[in-house]
């Protein structure tokens, strides 16, 4: 199995921290070996959750991304401690495509982002998906330099994110199609699982 990888960013900014640490994350994943796709919310915004009747080309692009995913990596700025509006509103587009899958985090703040990255984690908890023990944190003023990461801790951050994520990922997912398949009835992929 390839592992295949969805980056998502929630900046709304031309030159996003998180975004461009999200960017190096992927690029490390499919030096991993991954299959990598890359979904900019700046680039391809979704219209706030039911507040249209019409699936528009955005949704049905992030849809079918989202389903392709066996594994994905959240980046946010850390906004009043929390997630970006935009990928709360992105995550409140599914569950159980959710399910069964691990998602690592990377947050851009000057204070770690751990409270942005754990509401990442519930929310991902609630739809039935796994996270990653540990995020990334980016404080974009001091980690990078003409837009290159001058922060030699944070890159090696970045790429055992993407080691740990196509690794634990893929075998979870394989766990979980192959629990999908299986007559074991009561298993957590039978629950959640499409
Ligand atoms: C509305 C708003 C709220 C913010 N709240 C926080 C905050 O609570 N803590 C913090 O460290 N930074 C906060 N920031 C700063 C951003 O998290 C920081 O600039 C981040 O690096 C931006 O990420 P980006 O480069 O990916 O856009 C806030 C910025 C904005 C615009």
């Amino acid at each position: 199995m390839t592992i295949k990888v969805l980056g998502v960013s929630s900046s709304m900014r031309e030159f996003s921290s998180s975004a461009k640490g999200l960017e190096i994350a992927l690029n490390n994943a499919k030096e991993n070996g991954a299959e990598i796709q890359f979904l900019n919310l700046q680039k391809t915004p979704l219209p706030m959750f039911y507040s249209t009747t019409e699936k528009t080309e955005n949704i049905r692009k992030a849809t079918e991304m989202v389903k392709w995913a066996d594994a994905f990596i959240l980046a946010t700025p850390d906004y009043h401690g929390s997630m970006a509006g935009s990928m709360k509103n992105f995550l409140d587009y599914y569950w159980s495509e959710f399910a069964g899958k691990l998602f690592g985090y990377i947050c851009a703040s000057h204070e770690k982002g751990l409270t942005a990255m754990d509401q990442m984690r519930t929310a991902i908890r609630q739809c039935y998906g796994w996270s990653m023990p540990y995020g990334v944190s980016i404080n974009g003023e001091e980690d990078f330099e003409n837009g290159e990461i001058k922060n030699l801790q944070l890159k090696s951050r970045l790429t055992m994110l993407s080691r740990d994520l196509t690794v634990y990922g893929e075998i979870i997912r394989n766990q979980f199609l192959q629990d999908l398949k299986s007559d074991v009835s009561n298993s957590f992929s039978k629950h959640y699982g499409k």
